[in-house]
């Protein structure tokens, strides 16, 4: 559906529900995973760890076929252009701009692998992660001591997101926290030509659903011991 209201109404529709729920969802999940394994709870930390990385596979296969604004390609530039919006911020843009582009996938990418690296973790006692088998202890070891690396690499990252963000707030007045929450932002805040189509939303609920069996098919097939 092309956003031809525009003229009628005080907001444009710029981010779909999925990628908006999917933000949050994160946000939430990132937190269960340091509080989880802060008290000890494995198995939660075991459920937030796999959920995220149920959920970033969705967002990989959103970045192909969802809304524009949710598409990869709106949103990854040559580092020229990157750069250029670093020096002088010129151009506006309807999701993502260069910057925060290049942010979506370096963040998406670390927790990706941080999840990754989870599934081969041990915490030395009893609890290894569903993979930790496969590649036998010293790898183990050294993927766990990955992991905790990798988590210092997110909470910079999410630092610098979140300064980023109060950045826009405070100085340039744009409020992008309130678009990722309604998924509106003001007429005066996007391109005049901007063409945004919305995919459905129940597309997504099957990409989540397929991403899910899955996982599903992959867990009970090492659970089973095929490959251990
Ligand atoms: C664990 C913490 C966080 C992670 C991992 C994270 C990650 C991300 C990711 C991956 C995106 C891209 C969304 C997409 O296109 O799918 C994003 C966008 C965004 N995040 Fe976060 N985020 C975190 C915390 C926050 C917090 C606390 C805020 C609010 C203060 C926030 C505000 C936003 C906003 C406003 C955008 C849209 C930016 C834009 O308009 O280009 N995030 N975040
Ligand atoms: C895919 C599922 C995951 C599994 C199976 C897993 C497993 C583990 C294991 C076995 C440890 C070692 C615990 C210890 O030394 O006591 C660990 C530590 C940790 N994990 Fe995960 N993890 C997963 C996903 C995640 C995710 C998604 C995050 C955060 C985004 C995360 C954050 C952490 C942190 C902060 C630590 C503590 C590191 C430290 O002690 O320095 N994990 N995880």
């Amino acid at each position: 559906m092309a956003n031809d209201l525009r003229e009628h109404t005080p907001h444009v529709q710029v981010w779909d529900a999925p990628t908006r729920l999917f933000h949050w969802a994160i946000v939430i999940l990132v937190f269960v995973s340091w509080l989880s394994v802060d008290q000890g709870f494995m198995t939660v930390h075991l459920c937030s760890g796999l959920a995220l990385l149920a959920l970033l596979v969705f967002r990989i296969g959103w970045g192909l076929i969802g809304s524009t604004t949710a598409r990869f390609r709106d949103f990854l530039h040559p580092p020229r252009t990157v750069l250029a919006y670093l020096r002088n911020g010129a151009g506006m843009y309807a999701g993502h701009n260069p910057a925060g582009g290049l942010m979506v996938i370096a963040l998406i990418l670390v927790l990706l692998a941080q999840a990754v690296t989870g599934l081969f973790a041990n915490d030395g006692l009893h609890f290894s992660g569903p993979l930790a088998l496969l590649v036998g202890d010293d790898a183990s070891t050294r993927l766990t001591a990955v992991h905790s690396t990798i988590f210092n690499v997110i909470l910079l990252l999410v630092w610098s997101h979140v300064v980023a963000v109060g950045f826009y707030l405070f100085v340039k007045g744009h409020n992008l926290v309130k678009a990722m929450v309604t998924g509106k932002k003001p007429h005066a805040h996007v391109p005049a030509e901007a063409r945004i189509t919305f995919t459905r939303s129940y597309i997504a609920l099957l990409l989540l659903l397929l991403v899910l069996t899955a996982g599903a098919v992959a867990w009970f097939t090492i659970q089973g011991g095929a490959f251990l």
